[in-house]
């Protein structure tokens, strides 16, 4: 059967939605996760962008193996040096440089004729084949542009050493049948296409974007890229888990194949969810709450005669188990390490202790501690590498009171406290944190849900903060919902300060 090769984009493309800003750390948990999925090639980033993303670029090239690491670059010396450098000590590295080719994007943004696009395209590749073997050359907004220019483009970097040709619906516009055609057609004109991989990369504007994905395998493509739960920029990406789970369970259409170790998807998904803040819809497809649920009587009656009348793949083939080993206040540590460690949760050297005490905590205030809990108390451990902590919280609100917070934060071993009132306690606690750090977020987002199904569930808060120009998302769990808007708070703090957009005033 034809393998599909699964060119990942979550830290790349993933990581330029609103709001995303992962730091190098995080990265490389995202990554290595990424790995473990199974994915051929990991893009980790765009070195040029910032210091930040060259660092996380860099570290996940030195540390994450058993798959190919890309550096995104412009069609320039600049950004193809600092790519390089970033991705040198990867065990297999690629250099993925790009330029837009269709007369929009041209005429307007590069303001260059066809021409002088040409050449740069070429000189680009030419410059990156001298630094690695392994050269993806995007065309971008490639469905928008003219079919016999494009195939003059890719028939010159094929010429000057690109091994993969990526075509990608930049702007979300084509559609499925109209897409296959101009890939086609594209495929038919290029010279020297036998040797090359050829690649998509859909966004989905349109809602689209897997639709489109999935006629370019029709037409033999050799890699698809997307992202974790579909992240990017504007509507983001087509959706990893919906590419490789409808290739997986519709073979007899498509008579492909993956790498992909499916049982690692729900786990990745989730991680890629609370690391970056970006919530998930619950009836989205595969990796949303709701996409097992079976809530008609109809529906239900059929999932007890048979599963195959409403289920058309088993959840545990993406990762979804019962547990049969119900975690509660009487566990110990060795049901609380096992589980750790069936979830991947490798925690540093001495973290354990620190963890068991808060899950007995946990498991005072809740009936059962579920695999969300450990995974929310796994993250409060590694935020004690933040430098931001919250130390007290307290709050007073009521119909005949005026809302007011008192917040004490940990910041480089000092204790800083202060006061505020505002329109409600969660409003008062951000305007205490503000105040305590001299900062000034503008809250543009918060949504609060419960983690799991449960009267005695934990709330989880997720909210986007502007700081200046730069927008920041922040994620806080806890049984109490003003102390979960404030971690969640704290969380997008610390990311800003981590970037180097915020400034803490010193007391
Ligand atoms: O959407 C796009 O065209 C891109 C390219 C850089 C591949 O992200
Ligand atoms: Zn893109």
């Amino acid at each position: 059967m034809r393998r599909i090769e699964i060119f990942d984009t979550t830290l790349r493309d993933g990581e330029q939605s609103p709001g995303v800003a992962l730091n190098a750390d995080e990265k490389l948990q995202i990554a290595h996760q990424l790995s473990k999925l199974g994915v051929n090639v990991l893009e980790a980033g765009f070195p040029i962008a910032s210091p930040g993303d060259f660092e996380g670029v860099r570290r996940i090239a030195q540390e994450v193996r058993n798959v190919s690491v890309a550096a995104l670059a412009r069609a320039n010396a600049k950004d193809i040096e600092r790519a390089w450098e970033a991705i040198s000590g990867a065990e297999s590295p690629r250099i993925h440089t790009f330029i837009a080719t269709s007369p929009i994007h041209m005429l307007y943004k590069l303001q260059k004729s066809p021409d002088d696009v040409l050449e740069q395209a070429i000189q680009a590749v030419r410059l990156a084949k001298s630094k690695v073997s392994d050269i993806e050359f995007s065309a971008e907004d490639a469905s928008r542009s003219d079919v016999d220019f494009l195939a003059k483009v890719f028939s010159g970097v094929i010429q000057a050493g690109a091994t993969v040709l990526n075509i990608p619906d930049t702007v979300g516009y084509a559609t499925p049948e109209e897409y296959a055609a101009f890939l086609q057609s594209i495929m038919e004109r290029t010279v020297g296409i036998e040797k090359v991989k050829v690649s998509v990369h859909c966004h989905n504007d349109l809602g689209l974007a897997v639709a489109n994905s999935l006629a370019a395998v029709g037409v033999g493509v050799h890699q698809l890229e997307c992202t974790v739960n579909g992240i990017g920029e504007r509507a983001g990406n087509a959706a990893l888990e919906e590419l490789v789970m409808a290739l997986h369970t519709r073979k007899d259409q498509f008579n492909v194949e993956t790498s992909i170790v499916t049982a690692e998807i729900a786990r990745t998904s989730q991680l890629v969810s609370r690391l970056t803040g970006m919530m998930i819809q619950h009836n989205k497809a595969i990796v949303g709450k709701n996409a097992f649920a079976h809530e008609s009587g109809i529906h239900q009656d059929g999932m007890l005669k048979e599963r195959s009348t409403y289920e058309i793949m088993s959840p545990s083939v993406i990762g979804i188990d019962v547990e049969s080993i119900v975690l509660g206040k009487h566990s110990g540590r060795h049901a609380v390490q096992q589980r750790l460690t069936d979830l991947g949760l490798n925690l540093e050297e001495g973290r354990f202790e620190e963890l068991f005490s808060r899950f007995k905590l946990l498991a005072d205030r809740k009936k059962e501690v579920t695999t969300s809990d450990l995974f929310s108390l796994a993250d409060e451990q590694k935020e004690k590498t933040d430098l931001i902590n919250l130390d007290y919280l307290q709050v007073s609100s009521g119909t005949h009171l005026v809302p007011t917070a008192t917040v004490g934060l940990m910041f480089q071993g000092q204790r800083l406290a202060d006061a505020a009132c505002g329109d409600g306690p969660v409003d008062a606690a951000f305007k205490a944190i503000d105040k305590v750090l001299g900062t000034q977020g503008k809250l543009i987002h918060y949504s609060l849900q419960a983690l799991d199904g449960g009267e005695d569930a934990q709330g989880e808060v997720t909210v986007s903060v502007k700081f200046g120009e730069n927008l920041v998302a922040g994620r806080g769990v806890s049984t109490d919902i003003i102390e979960a808007s404030v971690r969640g708070y704290l969380q997008a703090v610390n990311r800003a300060f981590s970037r180097g957009w915020i400034e803490i005033l010193e007391k």
